[in-house]
Parts: C-alpha cells; structure tokens; sequence
C-alpha cells in the first residue's frame, strides 16, 4: 500500500510569484486559494510553498524573523488556515519549508543572542572568538558572495557564523533548547493542518564541531564562483548532519501520514544516506536531473544508478526545477521541455512541478537594474542570479499576465513570452504543453503502473532512453527522444507489440508498435505493453 506522497505529485508554489490578490504586486495566500481550482484542475496532489513566515526578505523569505507566524505581505495566519482548509476540500495536500538552518538575524532569538554573551539565547546560534589577528575564527565562506562565512558582532566581540548572507545567521542544532524550540515550530505546523515539510539546506544542520578549516579545491579556478574556493568537508554532510535527520523525523512520526522532504546538494551515494534506516528524511530531494547532461545515455545511467543505490524500502523522488534553478524549458528549450515533462512524470519515483513549467515558462527577462537577487548581487556574471525563474506565473494573455492588477508592477517583470505562452491560451489549445502536462498527471494517477509500478531499463539507441514500468504483469514502455532528430529503435526483446496511449505531440494515441519504435524529434511516448 503505498502513501500519498509517493503516489502523489508534488507542485512547487512560489507564494511571490503566483497570484496577487490584493494589488501590491507580490503574490499572496488568498492569490493561491483563488487558483486551487487550477490546481486541482492539473491534476496535481499536494502544493509545497515556499516561506511565507514574517521575513525582511533579505534573501526573500529564506530569512525568517518568526517561525510561527505569517507575513503581512502574504496575509495572516487566519489565511494559512484558510488556505489548508479550502487545499484539503479539494484533496490537496499542503507542505511549507521549514528553514532550520538559519533564521533571520531580525528573529528575536537573534536579537537576544547578540546582546550580550551571557544571554541565554548566546549558545542559541553559533559564535566563536577571533583567530588571533583578529580575523574570523576559521576559513569558511558564505555560500552567498564567496566571503567569510563570519561577521564580527563589535558590542560582543565575537564573530557568528552564517552559511548565506550575514542576515541570516546560522542556528546552533546543539544547543538542546534550540533543538526544542524549532522541532517545536513543526509541531505548530502539523497541528494547524500541514501535511509535511521541505526542510531547506537539509545538508547544512551540524557544522563541524572542531571548527576545522575547509580544504583548498585544488582545480579552482578564478572565473568559478568565489565559494567554491573550499571543498565543503567540514561546513556540510558532516558525518553529525544525520543527526538532525532523526530529531526532526522524530517529531514529524509524531503525527500520522505527513512528509519530510530535504533539500541536499549530494553525490547520489552520499544523498540516499539521508533515508537512514527509514528514520531520516522520505524524500531526500534528488536534483540530478538538473544538475547532469541532458543526454539520454547520462539519464539512463543516472536513472539506474538511483535506483540501485537507494535503500531497502527507500521511495525515490525526481525534480526538473525550482526557484533556484534555471527554468526547464530554457535549459533544454521548449520541444525538449515537454519530452523532459514526460519523463519527468514517467519516471519510478515522486515528482516534484515547478510553478510554470506545467505551461512550458521559461526563464524571464531581467533588465540590469530590476536585479533582486542577493545571489547576483553578490556573485554577478557567473549566471547563478535566480530572478529569471521567479518570474510571476503567466496566467493569461492580458496586462501583467493576469498575475496582478493591470496598473500595478509586479515586483519581477513579466516574462516576455507571456502574450502567447500563458495558461489560460493553453487551456484552450488541444495540443499545448499544459494539455500535455495534465494528460501524463492523469495517466500516471489512473495507472498503478505508472505511480507505483517496478522499473528497468533496456538498452537503447543512441539519443534514446527506453524503459519499462510495471505492476503485476501491466506493462508500460517508455521511449524517449532526447535529439531534434528522429530516431528509430528496435522496440526491446522483451516488447513485442505496445499501443501508444500518449506521445508528447498529443497526436498518436492507439498506434500500434511492433518490432520497432519510430520517434520524432523530441518525442516521449508512453505506450501500453500488449
Ligand atoms: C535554499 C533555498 C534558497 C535559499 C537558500 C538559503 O537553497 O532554496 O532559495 O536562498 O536555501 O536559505
């Protein structure tokens, strides 16, 4: 019997960016109770929202003053309320981020903290002296801008350290009363409703506990980005990390059927250590579909290496994009987007949407002096700036999108492309992406096979990836074309006829394969074994 959150489909909501209720030009909570319907439309399961707890913003919302509270520029907590009551009538679920790393350093606790060293609050983040010149206490960087990972407090005299920017220090998970205080913030959650949590930086909890310097990489080069300097063996996935793994599923087994997602930047060897013994996180987020070659050699061999590597017991995970990544469809371009779509909603395992990508977005376009994001502010020219795939969600074809009032700025610009690629054209239009996007979802929900069933691959040719998955002798052939030429493939050994039931060109459904396989360019196809 399988879950919720491994049948289901996980949709990543950019509260900022998906709908404006209340004409300030930033999305809020009644913006997404408004498209609900949209959701549920789609076809979707459960909605992950990223932060919208009170927060200066200084890296927008990943800097949380209050753990347990709502930001005006969103609504208020009545709204969160409302928010779950009206996703829940309509059977979605709901997970928030929980950002556990670090919290804003206008968090009270903050506050307290630097006031004096013999606060109570001191130990509740992570303070060290000088090194002996003066300068910080060791060599770690900042994630954000490749400076020291340490700002010196003056009053106190000691530095605190923060992975990001200085606004957000780093909480310190070893200090017991802080372990409480925010596994206190999930119980806060799951009470009010919230089905699970996307635990941010999940690798980064527990530094080292010797404060041991960071070694040089030694292939760093000047036109790499500044953090990536160090090789990160004391500062992430250090061998304590796992700890906090357990403490905060702990908490979350408290309460029936909810999830605990964690974002990790991890070889695949060292991320599937984040299941533990099924005591650790559900879904450790897998992202290396973004972050490999778009090749169908390199996706197969990453396809079968997951799932040979993943524990006993283990449910895998896929995601194609977030806030934080380059849009799909501008990695890959746009006929491509929807082959990646197709596997994307194919593969064994969970899969995470990204806002937008249902509709086949791509990044937006951000003129120099709309530039919003400390990432590029800090590290410019290396393309890591994270504006362009934040861009308000193109709901319809009218001014601003549809995403807010017509005589309002958004606080990003709308992309470009909105005029003819937005959501509501697309519902109209028999052969679009979204219309692709909501005939895999519903396929993949009416077949067991295909949210649940057992996976292989079979060898394929080259630009191509062929699969199989299956339950109880149904059998379901995946053939995708991963070029912008045809290819065609003997259909496997074990395939003798498959009928087609979906292609990505929405114009094959009852084909009967036999022998072989002819695939357009950029072409998936999802086909019934007989
Ligand atoms: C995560 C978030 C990212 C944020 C960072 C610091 O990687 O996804 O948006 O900037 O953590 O909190």
């Amino acid at each position: 019997m399988t879950l919720w959150w491994q049948r289901g489909i996980i949709y990543q909501i950019y509260p900022r960016s998906f709908q404006d209720s209340n004409g300030d030009g930033v999305g809020d909570l009644p913006g997404i109770i408004q498209r609900l319907d949209y959701l549920q439309w789609l076809g979707v399961d459960a909605i992950w929202l990223s932060p919208t707890y009170p927060s200066p913003m200084a890296d927008f919302g990943y800097d949380v003053s209050d753990y347990v509270g709502v930001n005006p520029l969103f609504g208020t907590l009545a709204d969160m309320d409302w928010l779950i009551g009206e996703a829940h009538a309509r059977d979605l679920k709901v997970i928030v981020d929980y950002v556990g790393n670090h919290s804003s350093d206008q968090h009270v606790w903050f506050q307290e903290s630097r006031a004096s060293r013999n606060n109570p609050r001191r130990d509740w983040y992570i303070w060290r002296d000088p090194a002996p010149d003066g300068g910080p206490p060791n060599n770690w960087l900042s994630r954000f801008g490749g400076g020291p990972a340490w700002t010196l407090d003056e009053a106190t005299g000691q530095y605190y350290l923060h992975s990001f920017l200085p606004e957000q220090p780093d909480l310190n998970w070893r200090n017991p009363a802080l372990r409480e205080a925010m596994l206190d913030v999930l119980r806060f959650w799951m009470k009010r409703g919230v089905d699970g949590f996307r635990v941010d930086v999940a690798h980064r909890f527990m530094k080292d506990a010797q404060f041991r310097d960071n070694p040089l990489r030694p292939a760093w080069r000047e036109d790499m980005p500044p953090y990536s300097r160090l090789v990160e063996v004391y500062t992430k996935n250090t061998p304590d990390n796992l700890e906090a793994n357990r403490w905060l599923r702990a908490v979350v087994d408290e309460y029936p059927e909810r999830v605990l997602i964690g974002e990790l930047f991890l070889p695949l060897r060292e991320m599937v250590a984040y299941y533990g013994e099924g005591d650790q996180y559900h879904l450790p987020f897998n992202f290396h579909l973004i972050f490999s070659p778009w090749r169908a050699d390199v996706t197969r061999a990453l396809a079968d290496s997951y799932e040979s590597l993943l524990p006993a017991g283990a449910w895998p995970n896929w995601v194609l994009g977030n806030h934080d990544q380059h849009r799909v469809a501008t990695r890959v371009g746009a006929a491509q987007a929807r082959m990646a779509m197709t596997l994307l909603l194919t593969l064994r395992g969970t899969p995470t949407i990204y806002y937008g990508d249902e509709i086949g977005m791509p990044d937006g376009e951000i003129p120099p002096d709309r530039v919003l994001d400390p990432l590029e502010k800090r590290s410019p020219g290396h393309g890591l700036g994270r504006d362009p795939e934040r861009t308000p969600m193109q709901w319809d074809g009218g001014p601003q999108a549809g995403f807010c009032p017509p005589d309002v700025a958004p606080w990003l610009p709308v992309g470009a492309s909105y005029p003819t690629l937005n959501a509501a054209a697309q519902r109209e239009e028999p052969t679009s992406m979204l219309a692709l996007t909501r005939r895999l979802i519903a396929l993949r929900r009416e077949q067991p096979a295909l949210h649940e069933g057992d996976y292989r691959s079979f060898a394929s040719p080259p630009g191509a990836f062929l699969f199989e998955r299956g339950q109880d002798g149904d059998r379901w052939l995946v053939a995708l074309n991963f070029t912008a030429e045809p290819i065609t493939s003997p259909l496997p050994e074990e395939v003798s006829r498959a009928v087609v039931r979906l292609s990505t060109h929405l114009d094959r459904e009852g084909e009967t394969l036999a022998g072989q396989v002819e695939l357009r360019a950029d072409e998936g196809l999802v086909c019934r074994v007989e």
